[in-house]
């Protein structure tokens, strides 16, 4: 099977600029209206937001963005575990995104009405490809146990689901999250996964280089446009085979 292309940049900085593109291009491109896209949660992306923010320079049309979330704690949005605050202090307040572009996951809901109304909203909202909501762009990050969005070991048939959004468990704190299904990812125009750092090297190694051998939920992103993308930084991509 072919390795989906690999970036590796040498700073988040030089992630981030490589990020500025990908949207100035997107958002500068006159036949689109807007620019869907699904944000990772985690700890990984608040630095590359941070950094997107610092060094835009003007080259964005921000108001195009349709903001989504890949998946969300079963928390209030002012809870230090909720992925919507963690964007909201990182890009979404500093960018001034309008409020009406942003559709956040309601974590302080009951999970499966969320997960149904969530499901509503992209249907109503995202032009539909199979049947299937499709994103501009997904980004995910990557647990060291192999997850990715909130599709945890025990949740892999939500690759196959018709669903587009479900309700899951941690399998560890037992936190109950909403994520989108791997339908919904796999349907997407592009999927990019955000992993960094050194701890994340060898499941990054083995699910970016030999996902048929592997048995993890993220090794089951294929998105059928053929576009995934990897963006590590050096530590991520310490244990990468080197190319001949
Ligand atoms: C979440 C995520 C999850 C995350 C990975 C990596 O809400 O937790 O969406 O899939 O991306 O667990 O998390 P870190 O970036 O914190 O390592």
């Amino acid at each position: 099977m072919e390795c989906p292309p690999i970036l590796v940049f040498e700073s988040l900085d030089d992630m981030a600029l490589k990020a500025l593109q990908w949207l100035s291009e997107k958002t500068s491109d006159q036949k689109r209206g807007t620019v869907s896209v699904a944000l990772s949660g985690g700890n990984t992306p608040q630095a590359l937001f941070e950094r997107l923010v610092k060094l835009d320079k003007g080259t964005v049309d921000w108001n195009k963005l349709l903001i989504f979330w890949g998946d969300e704690r079963c928390v209030p949005p002012e809870h230090t575990d909720s992925n919507f605050r963690s964007a909201k202090k990182s890009i979404l307040t500093p960018l001034d995104i309008p409020e009406e572009h942003i559709f956040r996951i309601h974590g302080e809901s009951e999970p499966e009405m969320e997960a149904e109304r969530y499901s509503k909203i992209l249907a109503e909202t995202l032009p539909i490809l199979n049947g299937v909501p499709q994103f501009d762009l997904i980004l995910l990050g990557l647990g060291e146990d192999g997850h990715t969005a909130s599709i945890f070991h025990g949740d892999k048939y939500l690759f196959a689901s018709t669903q587009y959004c479900a309700v899951s468990k941690h399998p560890k704190s037992g936190q109950q999250r909403i994520t989108l299904t791997g339908s919904v990812i796999n349907h997407a125009a592009e999927v990019m996964f955000l992993v960094t750092g050194t701890p994340k090297a060898r499941i990054v190694s083995e699910i970016a280089e030999t996902p048929e051998l592997t048995n993890y939920p993220a090794a089951k992103v294929a998105p059928i446009t053929g576009k995934l993308t990897w963006l590590l930084d050096k530590g991520s991509a310490s244990e990468l085979k080197p190319k001949n």
